[in-house]
């Protein structure tokens, strides 16, 4: 079995080596696990990228026997991905072998153990991972649930996994930050718990009634996925209108339309924002807040908007709230992080992050609460 690792300073730069599968026996409490259906996307790029700062080389640290120079786990690390894994053995008798289980895994074709345990109001089929070595990992990545779809359908488990980690970005975005009814649902800040350039976020701040959301890179999964999420929401919640940039405007306009949405929608091109058109589209909706989505823009997209949004008349008195959710495609270095983060600084930018948001609405919900509104809106 092959141990697929990535190198912790160059993210481009990856090697496999095979190992014989563990022949310890299986601790209490366990189950000895293969990945089988993941998900590569964006992502993982950004697993690999923040993996020190957010831990996420720690839920599968490199074997103890690999041989050299990859057993340096300062230097080397296995990508986290989601997806389906497969229990090959177990030592919990409600969790039997061949079971399919959904959540964080190895990118890699190695056999790993997880150390599960249940709390008592999660729904039946969550189980979280307890091991020490994944303490400090955020409670989102410690999360599996026990598959309860047609085992074989395996088409549909490959969907999931593409999609599901992802669309719950739009989720929490539509439904929390910018919850439609706060009785229901609680607004939550884009980054709950860590500081930031916004301390609070009120009912205020997550209203969008009044307001235009623009969604840079708009074809990625998880700018299709924000799209999806408002266009779910009640009539008279907002937004006025939905702008998407992206370098496919046919496309997305259409996959807009076919949503049906309760609000104006236009796609654009990244270089049309430099068109006077654009800028009178957005300050005919009479928006009193802007709300600008980046999941990923191409080299000058955001900047590009920026300008027009504070040049014209009609939009400059408008409150503008900035969110960053995703880098542009590609292998970065932590200086590009470093200027990325400057910039943020600079724009007043406020980054979002799925997991924390989720984390509080399970705190502040409760678990089979807040996953009871998820799968509904999953199921659709
Ligand atoms: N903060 C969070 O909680 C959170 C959650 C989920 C995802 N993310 C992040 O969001 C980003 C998007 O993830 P995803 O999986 O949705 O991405 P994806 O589906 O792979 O998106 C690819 C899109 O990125 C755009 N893009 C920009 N520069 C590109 C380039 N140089 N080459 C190719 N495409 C480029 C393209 O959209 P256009 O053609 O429309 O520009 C493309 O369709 C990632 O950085 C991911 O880590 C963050």
């Amino acid at each position: 079995m092959d141990v697929h690792v990535v190198s912790k300073s160059n993210n481009a730069n990856h090697a496999t080596f095979p190992l014989p599968p563990p022949a310890t026996p299986l601790a209490p409490s366990s189950i000895r696990v293969r990945a089988t259906i993941l998900s590569l996307t964006s992502n993982n790029l950004t697993y690999a990228l923040l993996g020190d700062i957010l831990h996420w080389w720690d839920t599968y640290p490199v074997p103890e026997n690999a041989p050299a120079p990859y057993n340096d786990r300062t230097a080397w690390g296995v990508v986290p991905a989601w997806g389906f894994a497969t229990v090959l053995e177990s030592t919990i008798p409600e969790i039997t072998s061949e079971t399919k289980i959904w959540g964080y895994w190895p990118a890699s074709a190695h056999v790993v153990d997880l150390t599960l345990s249940k709390n008592e109001d999660d729904p039946e089929t969550h189980w979280i991972e307890t091991s020490l070595h994944r303490a400090a990992v955020l409670p989102l990545y410690n999360r599996y649930i026990i598959s309860t779809s047609d085992t074989t359908d395996e088409a549909r488990h490959a969907w999931e996994s593409a999609v599901r980690p992802i669309w719950q970005c739009g989720y929490v975005l539509s439904e929390y930050v910018f919850t439609p009814d706060p009785a229901k649902n609680p607004a939550i800040h884009p980054l709950p718990g860590v500081p930031s350039v916004k301390k609070d976020w009120t009912n205020e701040d997550a209203d969008i009634s009044k307001t235009v959301v623009i969604s840079l890179a708009a074809s990625s999964k998880t700018g299709r996925s924000a799209a999806h999420n408002f266009a779910c929401r009640p009539p008279g919640s907002g937004p006025l209108g939905l702008l998407q940039v992206t370098s496919s405007p046919e496309a997305i306009g259409a996959a807009a339309k076919a949503l049906k949405p309760h609000f104006a929608t236009k796609a654009v091109e990244y270089s049309d924002l430099a068109k006077s058109e654009v800028a009178s589209w957005l300050a005919s909706l009479s928006p009193s807040k802007i709300v600008i989505i980046d999941f990923g823009s191409r080299d000058g997209g955001f900047d590009a908007l920026h300008s027009l949004v504070k040049s014209h008349e009609g939009l400059s008195a408008a409150e503008l709230v900035i969110l960053a959710v995703g880098f542009q495609q590609k292998v970065y270095t932590l200086a590009d992080v470093a200027a990325a983060q400057a910039a943020v600084g600079a724009h007043g930018i406020i980054q979002l992050n799925t997991g924390p948001i989720l984390d509080a609405a399970l705190r502040i919900q409760g678990a089979r609460r807040a996953f009871e509104g998820l799968e509904e809106r999953w199921g659709r």
